[in-house]
């Protein structure tokens, strides 16, 4: 059982990337073979619309056919067991490096093919669980009124769709800054934001590990017969 995990936030050892580690530790206990991959690592291309993984006569094996450095770490992708990526939410979406990767993992595994009556499945019968992990600055409040359940989970649901199973846990009220004295920011009050971080993040870090732990437990069941 092997389970990825992407970091889609430029930040190491801040929120998105320490939530990751912690759906990946979950993974590891449920005795899964994990690794994580630093999306910000290098900068990668989103899809190009070169339509090669839709061409009559060419089987890309769904894969995207940009051999590029975001390529190794599709492949991974599509070998997994389980898939689980985290990104913060810039502007109500997925970070660019995070939408990179999942318009190049997901259009290679849409089918525009009707088998049996019904869109055509790349995967077959094989689900990859996916967990998607959204950290922000924002309250749950303000993610119901400012829309981003809607923009947000549409990609929680396109992973669904196409992978066959997907999860997703928002991490509210992030802490953003380390000192929030050294910047213009008035409109956050800093000991909210510490208090916060004290108290509801490590509540997260459970939530994710859980994640972790329940989405291999998922892969199992899903891909029972
Ligand atoms: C470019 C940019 C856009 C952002 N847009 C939003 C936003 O629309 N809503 C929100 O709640 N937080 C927004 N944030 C805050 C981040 O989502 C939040 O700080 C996140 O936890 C950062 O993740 P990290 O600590 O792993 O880097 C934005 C931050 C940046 C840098």
């Amino acid at each position: 059982m092997k389970v990825i995990g992407i970091n889609g936030s430029a930040r190491k050892g801040w929120n998105t990337e320490t939530l990751v580690k912690k759906a990946l530790e979950g993974a590891a206990d449920a005795g899964a073979e994990v690794e994580l991959i630093e999306l910000y690592a290098e900068p990668r291309k989103g899809c190009l619309e070169c339509f090669a993984c839709k061409r009559k006569g060419i089987d890309t094996g769904g894969l995207c056919a940009i051999k590029d450095n975001l390529r190794p770490i599709l492949e991974k992708a599509y070998n997994a067991d389980v898939v689980i990526i985290g990104s913060p939410n810039f502007f109500g979406y997925p970070s660019a490096m995070a939408r990179a990767f999942i318009e190049r993992f997901l259009y290679p595994l849409t089918s525009y093919m009707i088998e049996d009556g019904k869109q055509k499945r790349i995967l077959g019968k094989r689900i990859i669980p996916a967990g998607i992990i959204f950290t922000m600055n924002s309250d749950e409040n303000y993610y119901k009124m400012g829309g981003y359940g809607t923009t947000l989970g549409a990609t929680r649901s396109n992973l669904e769709y196409i992978l066959g199973y997907a999860e997703q846990y928002n991490s509210y009220n992030t802490l953003q800054f380390k000192d929030y004295s050294v910047m213009n920011a008035d409109l956050f009050n800093p000991v909210a934001k510490r208090i916060q971080h004290e108290k509801q993040f490590p509540k997260d870090e459970v939530a994710c590990y859980e994640m972790g732990k329940h989405l291999v437990a998922k892969a199992v069941e899903m891909n029972r017969e």
